[in-house]
């Protein structure tokens, strides 16, 4: 598969959610907001084309992750996926990027007064995303797995549950945005992760957590937002159940 110029820049990061690092190094806008394409936007961003889709296809042809593309896969074994490779390892990295923000805030906040407010958006991060990792983990991904199990039998036999799978789908929408807009803070805040002369190592150490945590959450945002919902919604409409009893 070759990524070509003429192609939509947000489709590519649905379709394929690893090449969001790419467009986030590049500074590169891959929100499906702005449904332009790589050649459009490299004459109005002023980005090398040529680089940007020689390091796409290059992720998408010779990266042996799964993530590439799962659009194939059941909704359960999607669910999984995500819990392991975007749920499990962010929840890891939360807790020593608070300790750094606050670490880092506390030394050199008083000459980078930035690094205060960076501090009070991880702090704010950090339950948000947890508490959304749960109400996945704990309400979403069953109810997906039961949307599975009945679509794969082809019965409707779950209306009397009476719920539709649109309902948690959009309240996880609506934290994705969210937290995508603190994120797009902390990257204004940090003038895109460039580190100031002399920054110790635990002001790099912060910084590289943060742009970590912004390419696993545009990720894992991505391939809920464009594989793994519209596939569920789209599973469903064609079941009768949810018609019965849509709330
Ligand atoms: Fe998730
Ligand atoms: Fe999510």
């Amino acid at each position: 598969m070759n990524i070509k110029k003429t192609d939509i820049i947000w489709e590519i990061a649905s379709k394929y959610p690893i090449t969001v690092s790419v467009f986030l190094k590049h500074g590169i806008e891959f929100c499906c907001k702005w449904n332009i394409s790589l050649e459009e936007s490299s004459k109005r961003d002023n980005f090398n084309l040529d680089v940007v889709l020689e390091e796409i296809n290059t992720l998408i042809n010779f990266n042996n992750s799964e993530d590439i593309d799962l659009s194939s896969k059941s909704l359960i074994e999607i669910s999984e996926y995500i819990k392991n490779n975007f749920h499990n390892p962010i929840r890891e990295l939360l807790y020593p990027t608070e300790v750094l923000a606050k670490k880092v805030a506390m030394v050199h906040g008083s000459s980078h007064t930035e690094l205060v407010k960076i501090k009070e958006i991880v702090e704010w991060l950090v339950p948000v995303l947890e508490m959304h990792f749960d109400k996945e983990g704990q309400i979403l991904h069953p109810m997906l797995k039961e949307l599975q199990e009945s679509y794969d039998k082809s019965n409707d036999s779950l209306s009397l549950h009476c719920w539709s799978i649109k309902n948690p789908i959009r309240q996880m929408e609506f934290e994705h945005d969210n937290y995508g807009d603190m994120l797009l803070e902390l990257r204004n805040l940090t003038n895109n992760y460039i580190l100031p002369d002399g920054a110790c190592r635990s002001y790099q150490a912060l910084y590289a957590n943060l742009q970590k945590l912004e390419e696993d959450l545009m990720r894992h945002t991505n391939l809920e937002n464009f594989v793994l919902h519209p596939k569920a919604i789209e599973m469903e409409n064609k079941l009768s159940w949810n018609n019965k009893c849509d709330f």
